[in-house]
């Protein structure tokens, strides 16, 4: 798969990933990762942890990616073609404000997205979704539909919800992605965060 640092790109198989990954329990996937703030932030919060933030476009990635942090990896590819390496070791997934093709397959259960985070994440893995109204506004969705809709999705692929909440300006300031301080000081700071958890025995295809 491809990873990045910089601006330089850098093709790691399974051998070198499993190496970079033994010690760590827990893996944490971010999907559409951005500028890649949020799993730096973890990463350096969380030590014991190994954080691969993953997003479709280098450019945003260039100067988060330069950090050296043992734990941390950035991959580029589409959320929908995810690398097989990463089958069967995520823990625990997040997808922070989609937009775009991601926010799209979110919303149109795209069997491409669907599948491959059941292949990458392990059994009981947690999931985190907060989504944004100006987003889903965008891709034709009220918030609380589009939530349901993601929700039912998802539910029906495996995940089971175990909270939905509101968040508001104060609460997005706390979470540490670009993308939330953005909406906590911009015009429509309206978001629902669904939190789901895969079920034991589902079926991956
Ligand atoms: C609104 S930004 C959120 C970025 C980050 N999660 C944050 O909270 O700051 C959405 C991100 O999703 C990425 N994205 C959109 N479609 C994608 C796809 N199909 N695969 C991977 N990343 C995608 C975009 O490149 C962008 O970086």
């Amino acid at each position: 798969m491809e990873t990045i640092r910089g601006r330089q790109p850098c093709e790691i198989n399974g051998t070198e990933l499993h190496q970079r990954l033994a010690g760590y329990q827990d893996i944490l996937l971010d999907l559409g990762t951005g500028d890649g703030r949020f799993v730096c932030k973890i990463a350096e919060k969380h030590r014991d942890r190994f954080v691969i933030g993953l997003d479709s476009c280098r450019e945003n990635l260039r100067v988060n990616s330069q950090r050296k942090l043992p734990n941390a990896l950035f991959v580029i590819t589409s959320a929908q073609s995810l690398p097989r390496e990463l089958n069967g070791l995520v823990s625990h997934v997040s997808i922070n404000f989609p937009w775009g093709s991601l926010l799209e397959s979110l919303l149109k259960d795209d069997a491409c997205l669907i599948n491959g985070l059941l292949s990458v994440t392990r059994p009981c893995a947690g999931m985190e979704v907060p989504l944004n109204a100006d987003a889903l506004s965008t891709a034709g969705w009220a918030l609380e539909s589009g939530a349901d809709q993601i929700e039912r999705i998802l539910n029906a692929a495996g995940w089971k919800t175990t909270s939905r909440s509101c968040l508001n300006a104060p609460i997005l300031r706390s979470i540490p992605t670009t993308w939330a301080k953005r909406l906590a000081f911009g015009r429509d700071p309206r978001a629902i965060r669904l939190s789901l958890q895969r079920e034991q025995d589902v079926l991956v295809l």
